[in-house]
Parts: structure tokens; C-alpha cells; sequence
């Protein structure tokens, strides 16, 4: 597919509305709720292969001709359709000048869900559909400076970062050994290197504390270092802005216990009040789709044939909301659901 291709003038059409009518129609676009756009749709090619870290590989993938890809900006990142079907949301990590390829990194989780490790027997010239580039890590470029957290394969959306803020960022690179940490060749002499194995527990309010006054913060990592920051920056520095990303679904907050059932097939769950809708839906239904798992990208949305809905996602409009749920997030008010699944 060439990307100036006049099909590609559509889809640019396409998400400009897209964007436009979500400016006018969403009632609150306050921060910081990242918003799904349209982005782009296309086939690519695996041009590159490279172990990066222990059960780390990045995987450059660029059109079929060498086409221009569209352009993006640090935090972005695209949606991998895998050939199982599995939809998987990658952060790239390359050079965002570089416009003919895109870079990304998957760390391989033997107890994971499958995706990552079947990311890892993707091959060169292998086809891969991705969509986007999208952004819902937004890197601020003005700030007067800027404090980078990141843990393991959290460098892969900081790691461009880094590099826009030049002399202004510091880097804190946190992880279980240098074995496992990507990208150690590819950082500036100055990023501050804390393996887990080379030294004490990594002390994130310390960490936190060495932003300067109006700092721009950005961690990307598990969610203990995530809950640390969100817990501890504004005490230490109430002039600093804190901007996260995980990888991790959500935690489920205040749930309670209620039935669904999959009208397609008669089969009734009992969704648990610590797990999400999307966990017990996959306990009947393996190949349920999902992504994100945090309620921002619209791949786990149903259809309700009846039932209230408590909804806790950042994207659906007042009118997708009537008839639909984001089942990685949102829940039942407390009666029983039937989803058109
Ligand atoms: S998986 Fe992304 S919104 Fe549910």
C-alpha cells in the first residue's frame, strides 16, 4: 500500500472527522484521559529482527514498497494485529525522522496471555496488519525540564523521549539486570543505570524527588512504580506534571459481584468483584478480543441487549454508551447483563 495512495487521502479524511467530532461531541476532554483516534490501516513487513535484551526483540516493520509511513511523535504507538488474530498495542521506540520504518519491542512473558511470545516467532517478511500511529502518552516538548522513569520494557515509549528532550531530560533506567534492559547501547552516557542485581530495591521517591520545580515526569513501568509516583510526586514537587503509561490492565476499584451472559450461546459468568467483565468473558470465550485492557482503544466493545451499565471508560460517547459497554473496564450497576457476544 502506498501511503500517499488516494485511499490513504480518505482514511486522512476519515480521522480529521473522527477528531473533529470528538472535539465538539465529548463533554470533558480535560486531562488526562487519552482519546482514541482513527489512525491509519495498513499491511507491513517485518524488515528486521534483532534481540535487543534476555527475551527482548525489536521488530522494524515498513511497507511492502518502502513507502513513507505516517508520521508520529515520542509516546506514540501502534496496534499489531498478530496472526491469530490478536490485537496487541506496541510503543515506538525508533527514530520518529526515520519515516520509512517503524521500530517496536516486545518483551517475551512465558505466563503471559500468548501475544508476546507469539510477537517472538514473528520472522523477516512475515506481513503484519498495524493500525495507527496513536498517541496516549503525550510528550510535552516545552517544558524546562524533564525527569524520565522507566522500568524494563517501559523505555520503549521513553526512549524516543529521551532523545526530543536532549540536554533538558534525565533519564533513570530501572530493571531486574542488565541482561534483560533493551537499548542500554542506544542512551546517552548520562542516563542514571539501577539494575536490580547491582545494587539496593530502587528508592522511587528518591528518584522522585531529583525533578527539578515544573518538571515535566514521565514513568513507564509496572504498576507498583506507577502507584509509587502517582502516591508521592505531588508531595515532593506540586510544580511538576506526571505523565504515566502502563502496559498492565487496570486494577478493578469498588466491584461487585454480577452475572453475564453471552446471548449467542445461552452460557451465563459470574464476574467476580475483583476481575473485569473482559477476564470472565475469556474464561468461556478464548478468543474474545482486547487490547488495551484499560478502557481506551474500543477493541473489547459489545453490544447490550439488556441490562445497566456502569461505565468506567475514557472513550465511548453518550450515545455509544446507549447499547455498548468496553467490557475490559466497565461493569454492571449490580443487576445481570446479556451481551451480544
Ligand atoms: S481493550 Fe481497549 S478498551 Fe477494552
Amino acid at each position: 500500500m502506498r501511503a500517499d495512495a488516494p485511499t490513504t487521502g480518505l482514511r486522512v479524511l476519515a480521522a480529521a472527522l473522527d477528531v473533529y467530532k470528538r472535539v465538539v461531541t465529548v463533554p470533558a476532554l480535560s486531562p488526562p484521559n487519552p482519546v482514541r483516534f482513527t489512525g491509519f490501516d495498513m499491511t507491513a513487513v517485518v524488515r528486521e529482527v534483532r534481540v535487543e535484551a534476555r527475551d527482548v526483540v525489536s521488530l522494524t516493520l515498513a511497507l511492502p514498497g518502502g513507502e513513507l509511513l505516517p508520521s508520529w511523535r515520542p509516546g506514540s504507538h501502534i496496534d499489531v494485529f498478530l496472526p491469530s488474530g490478536r490485537q496487541r498495542q506496541y510503543s515506538l521506540c525508533g527514530d520518529p525522522r526515520e519515516r520509512r520504518s517503524y521500530r517496536i519491542a516486545v518483551r517475551r512473558l512465558a505466563d503471559g496471555e500468548g501475544g508476546s511470545r507469539e510477537a517472538h516467532t514473528l520472522a523477516v517478511g512475515d506481513p503484519v496488519r498495524i493500525q495507527g500511529p496513536r498517541n496516549a502518552f503525550t510528550f510535552i516538548e516545552t517544558a524546562p525540564s524533564y525527569l524520565f522513569l522507566a522500568a524494563g520494557i517501559g523505555i520503549t515509549p521513553i526512549l524516543p523521549m529521551v532523545r526530543a528532550a536532549g540536554a533538558r531530560g534525565r533519564l533513570v533506567y530501572l530493571g531486574r539486570s542488565r541482561e534483560s534492559m533493551p537499548f542500554l547501547d542506544e542512551l546517552p552516557g548520562s542516563v542514571d543505570i539501577r539494575p536490580d542485581d547491582e545494587g539496593a530495591t530502587p528508592d522511587i521517591a528518591a528518584i522522585l524527588a531529583s525533578a527539578r520545580p515544573g518538571a515535566a515526569v514521565y514513568v513507564c513501568g509496572p504498576p507498583a512504580v506507577l502507584t509509587a509516583a502517582q502516591r508521592c510526586l505531588f508531595d515532593l514537587n506540586p510544580t511538576a506534571s506526571l505523565h504515566t503509561e502502563r502496559f498492565s490492565a487496570l486494577p478493578v476499584l469498588n466491584g461487585r459481584d454480577f452475572d453475564l451472559t453471552l446471548a449467542r450461546t445461552g452460557v451465563t459468568v459470574r464476574v467476580g468483584s475483583g476481575e473485569t467483565a473482559l477476564a470472565a468473558i475469556r474464561r468461556v470465550k478464548s478468543d474474545v478480543v482486547y487490547s488495551c485492557r484499560q478502557g481506551f482503544c474500543g477493541t473489547c466493545k459489545i453490544g447490550v441487549r439488556s441490562g445497566d451499565v456502569e461505565h468506567r471508560d475514557r472513550l465511548l460517547s453518550d450515545g455509544e454508551r446507549a447499547g455498548h459497554m468496553l467490557t475490559c473496564v466497565s461493569r454492571s450497576t449490580g443487576g445481570p447483563l446479556v451481551l451480544d457476544l
